[in-house]
């Protein structure tokens, strides 16, 4: 990915969501795109940017990506050890009465970092926190991290680096995990807050800003460090901890403990002004301003011949910069003579590398004790040599024994190599600070993915540990099945045998049901079977020819109502009574209308159909017997008149006219019902 195509992508997010990522170290944001477009595969940037567009909760995971919210409780253990042995209590001791103690965590991700400092502060208040303001601010520009710093709601894993006392006192067991007590929750607020744009927090007594700075570049740290001196109280105390490594920190601010990055805030007015430096001390004689001759106190021939022979460039002048002294090295650089220089003014020489600037006003401030010494850089070219030598001349007082200034001394050194080393030294710290920044933030990239991994691998137990209980469930269910299958395989084979027998019975039935009805069918007496209505359900073939009625007009009519002239209306009614009383009723000698006229005698029987109490119905037997009684009063007949009796007829014996049964079929007439 070229930078070009980064800068799109960050001025997108700039004019999509207003978060300005242009003073964001190049490297850590281009890791972060390519994961994306890794995880969206996405194979040129060209495609990812399409799906920017297209897809705008992208673009909110992406900046959630590029802010690396990684953290911990206590993280960097030898940091917090010294934040809880010399910075706490000093922050508790020295608050003034009823003074809140004012707290700034910025950059505070998922919360650890606030609860960790609130924690060791209330621990050191001890019974006092109750009495005590305390308030730690704790401000971040990832609204999702912040939700989830409000929550206050740690697991077991993120608990770890918590000693066992610290999470007996401040959290309590919930359902999702372990929550911090409300005396701890109460005590920090939450906000968003830009470090780049919005104001900050003021009035500090603490600020802490851990693995924010590694992701900003040079300009943008010194903007934000020059905010932070602006919101601490006087002496108050900034964290950036080991990871930060901003020279311009050591500017700003006292440094007290540089390997961890702690600093005070110095007592300086304006913020980037020099320190402030001791007076003069109050008995510095008065400046002098005479150097009369070469042949000082302070430049005698002795000192005059150890400084010709120094085998680097000095000049020595009288306080009002006349040249006393030219030694042999500086008429070797600036190509002159002692006697061309001496007695003539320093400044008027016009020497290649002597800055005019130290001749003039860093002298002045040499020679009246304003200043021990002064430097000033130049550069000369030397003949024989490429290009020009750098240079670095110095100037300091010679002073008497009674520290009168007699003269002003200046020493040049070649310092070409050394500006070369510089150079090289400087350079490779460049490169040493940029690896060392590449891995800090490689590494803090390698925690956030291993977080991930871990909440992915969390995740994919949890699901595992679902899917065992579904199949569990799902074995169980089957189970349960299978023996309801049995259940019903061999209820199905009760069903099938009682079905089998049902069906045997049926067909018995019908086998008895026909050899009744053949049986009732064929015999001589009329069978009349009646329900408990009075409906008539069986009517044989006697009962046509003696009742003349046909079958199918008989059935399904109440014997009641039939008008037959075999059963005249007193003879029914006798039926009826007997069967509603349950009683059995035999009428003999019956005389009834014959069908083919003329008069016959019958047997009439009527028994009740009964089951234990319940009546069905009733079975009414009409049997003629008309022969029988005309043989009977022909014996009688005889009898009297002293012949023998006559033979009863075989009951298949031919039919006398007057017995004779009726050939024509009923008429409908007969069946007009009784009223
Ligand atoms: C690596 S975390 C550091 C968390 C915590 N300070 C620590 O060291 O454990 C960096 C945090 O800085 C936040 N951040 C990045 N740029 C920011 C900005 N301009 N203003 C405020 N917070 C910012 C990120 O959202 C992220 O939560």
């Amino acid at each position: 990915m070229s930078d070009a195509q980064l800068e799109t992508i960050l001025e997108h997010i700039r004019l999509s969501r207003r978060f300005d990522f242009r003073n964001y170290k190049r490297a850590t944001l281009k890791r972060r795109v390519e994961r994306r477009m890794i995880a969206r595969k996405c194979k040129t940037l060209k495609e990812y940017l399409d799906l920017l567009v297209v897809e705008p909760p992208e673009l909110e995971v992406l900046i959630c990506e590029m802010f690396i919210n990684v953290t911990a409780f206590f993280r960097d253990e030898e940091l917090w050890r010294t934040l809880e042995r010399n910075v706490i209590p000093g922050l508790v001791r020295d608050r003034r009465p009823h003074q809140e103690i004012r707290v700034w965590c910025a950059g505070c991700a998922t919360g650890q970092e606030a609860y960790s400092i609130a924690m060791l502060i209330a621990e050191a208040l001890g019974p006092e926190l109750k009495g005590t303001e305390l308030k730690v601010f704790a401000t971040d520009v990832d609204l999702r991290a912040l939700s989830v710093a409000r929550r206050g709601i740690y697991n077991e894993h993120q608990l770890e680096p918590v000693s066992l006392p610290l999470r007996e006192r401040w959290f309590v067991p919930v359902a999702e995990g372990f929550q911090l007590r409300k005396e701890i929750r109460r005590s920090v607020v939450f906000g968003i807050n830009n470090l780049v744009s919005d104001a900050p927090i003021s009035r500090l007594d603490l600020l802490i800003c851990r693995n924010v700075f590694i992701y900003f570049d040079a300009e943008l740290q010194t903007r934000v460090l020059s905010r932070f001196h602006y919101a601490l109280r006087r002496d108050a105390l900034l964290v950036l901890g080991k990871s930060e490594l901003i020279p311009q920190a050591a500017e700003i601010f006292q440094p007290l403990d540089l390997a961890r990055r702690i600093y005070r805030k110095q007592h300086i007015e304006g913020m980037l002004s020099v320190p402030e430096r001791d007076p003069p001390p109050a008995h510095s004689p008065p400046p002098t301003t005479a150097l009369p001759n070469q042949e000082t106190p302070v430049l005698n021939q002795i000192h005059r011949d150890v400084l010709s022979v120094l085998p680097v460039p000095v000049i020595a002048t009288a306080p009002d910069g006349t040249v006393a002294l030219w030694n042999k090295c500086a008429a070797a650089l600036w190509g002159k003579t002692e006697a061309q220089v001496v007695g003539k003014k320093l400044a008027g020489l016009g020497l290649v590398g002597l800055s005019g600037d130290l001749v003039v006003k860093k002298s002045v401030r040499v020679r009246e004790g304003r200043s021990e010494s002064e430097v000033s850089e130049g550069a000369i070219r030397v003949p024989g040599q490429s290009g020009s030598n750098a240079l670095s001349i110095e100037v300091t007082a010679l002073k008497d024994g009674g520290r009168v200034v007699v003269g002003l001394l200046y020493v040049a050194h070649d310092v070409t190599i050394m500006r070369g080393l510089q150079g090289d030294l400087k350079q490779a710290n460049e490169n040493l600070t940029g690896s060392s920044d590449k891995l800090r933030t490689s590494n803090e990239e390698l925690q956030s993915s291993n977080q991930e991994l871990e909440t992915t691998n969390e995740e994919l137990q949890s699901a595992n540990e679902e899917l065992q209980t579904t199949n569990e469930e799902l074995q169980s269910t089957n189970e349960e099945l299978e023996t309801t299958n049995e259940e019903l395989q061999s209820a199905n084979e009760e069903l099938d045998a009682t079905n089998r027998e049902l069906a045997s019975r049926t067909e018995e039935m019908h086998r008895l049901a026909l050899y009744q009805r053949t049986i009732i069918r064929s015999l001589s007496a009329a069978v009349v079977v009646i329900d408990t209505a009075g409906r008539i359900t069986a009517w044989n073939l006697a009962a046509e020819r003696l009742l003349g009625l046909a079958e199918s007009e008989a059935l399904g009519q109440f014997l009641w109502n039939l008008h037959v002239p075999a059963l005249n209306r007193s003879l029914v009614a006798n039926v009826r009574k007997s069967i509603a009383a349950k009683r059995a009723l035999r009428i003999d000698d019956v005389r009834y209308e014959l069908a083919t006229g003329g008069e016959g005698h019958a047997t009439l029987a009527a028994v009740p159909l009964i089951d234990g109490t319940v009546v069905l119905g009733a079975v009414i037997l009409f049997e003629d017997t008309t022969r029988a009684s005309l043989l009977g009063s022909e014996n009688l007949r005889l009898k009297a008149h002293g012949q023998k009796p006559a033979k009863a007829p075989a009951p298949q014996a031919k039919k006398s006219a007057k017995t004779k049964t009726p050939k024509k079929k009923p008429m409908a007439a007969r069946r007009k019902p009784r009223r």
